[in-house]
């Protein structure tokens, strides 16, 4: 990967567990970085800032990961919450687009995150990026939208647009094994349901070296599935996982309960699953660090928060 100094990646939403990584991963390479965010900081800007005044200058990337977390177990799955989800996706997409549209220099690249939500859940079905979703429930129309909100006019032509299409980022200081990782540690975790539904994963390593990947490889555009290559089911994943922290895994958590706690909608992403393939990704020429299930769980595994990266 080439070196970097002086040049600007900005980030929307890159206060987060994935942009905190991106943006740590970025700093060791020489770039600057700046993050859109609805909180002040030293390297913040905030979306009116964005919107009022463009691009940082020197921008040579523009990634848009904001969103609110749909699993806020204290927000009910309402219409409202729904609208949420939906505007802090779309609409923060759609300034990051205005704005590139906007900028006299344009940035070389605009990657955008998206989920493998788009792709029905399916016990049969193989996913790669060309198959066809996001037309089915509230989850995948809101991938598809939030896709399409970044698409660029062509006056934007020399913008490549880079669409990753996230299974489940595993890392220990955030996202799903922040939330699992107590039960595990005291032995009542297990699998979801029947544990035969398939579970999508990258190691958040993958996921930070895959998008500056695409931002640094001229050949890299359209969509990618930011899935490790290895298809794994919910219960080898809860197995993988006790093992890793040297606990049973073997409790499994009822689908009823998850429907009960999060509305069946939301708990679909737990309860089902996709075999997704990262066909082009792999074609693309990226090489994946964690390819196997349980060297990831082990490096999730560490008893207090440790630089994985
Ligand atoms: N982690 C995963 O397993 C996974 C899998 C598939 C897709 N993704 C997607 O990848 C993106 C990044 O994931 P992550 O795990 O880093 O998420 P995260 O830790 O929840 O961070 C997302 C960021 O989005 C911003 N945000 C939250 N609610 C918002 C709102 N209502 N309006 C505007 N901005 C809002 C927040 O920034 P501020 O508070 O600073 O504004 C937050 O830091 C998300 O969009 C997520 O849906 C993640």
């Amino acid at each position: 990967m080439a070196a970097a100094s002086g040049k600007t990646v900005l980030i929307g939403g890159g206060s987060g567990f994935i942009g905190t990584a991106l943006t740590n991963a970025l700093k060791s390479k020489g770039y600057l970085v700046r993050v859109v965010s609805r909180k002040p900081g030293p390297l913040n800007m905030s979306w009116t800032e964005l919107e009022k005044k463009g691009l940082p200058e020197n921008c040579t990337a523009v990634v848009g990961m904001a969103g609110q977390n749909v699993f806020d177990i204290t927000r009910r799955w309402t219409a409202g919450f729904q609208q949420n989800v939906w505007a802090s996706r779309v609409l923060t997409t759609r300034t990051l687009a205005s704005v590139i549209n906007r900028a006299e220099e344009k940035p070389k690249v605009f990657i955008s995150m998206s989920g493998v939500g788009y792709y029905k859940p399916s016990a049969t079905e193989e996913y790669t990026e060309d198959s066809p979703g996001g037309d089915f429930d509230f989850l995948s129309k809101l991938a598809k939208d939030w896709e399409d909100a970044s698409k660029l006019p062509s006056s934007c032509n020399s913008v490549r647009r880079v669409i990753i299409r996230s299974g489940v980022v595993l890392g220990r200081e955030g996202g799903m094994i922040n939330n699992l990782y107590w039960p595990f540690f005291f032995g009542v975790g297990g699998p979801v349901g029947s544990g035969q539904q398939y579970f999508p994963w990258i190691h958040i390593k993958d996921m930070v070296d895959l998008i500056i990947y695409s931002m640094e490889t001229e050949k890299v555009s359209g969509v990618l599935n930011g899935v490790a290559p290895q298809v794994i089911t919910n219960k080898e994943f809860a197995k993988a996982f006790g093992k890793a922290l040297w606990r049973p895994a073997f409790i499994p958590v009822p689908t009823f309960v998850l429907n009960a706690a999060f509305s069946e909608e939301r708990a679909k992403i737990m309860t089902e699953g996709q075999k997704v393939i990262p066909k082009r990704t792999l074609e693309l020429g990226y090489k994946f660090k964690y390819q196997d299930i349980d060297s990831t769980c082990k490096s999730c595994s560490a008893f207090i928060y440790s630089d994985t990266m």
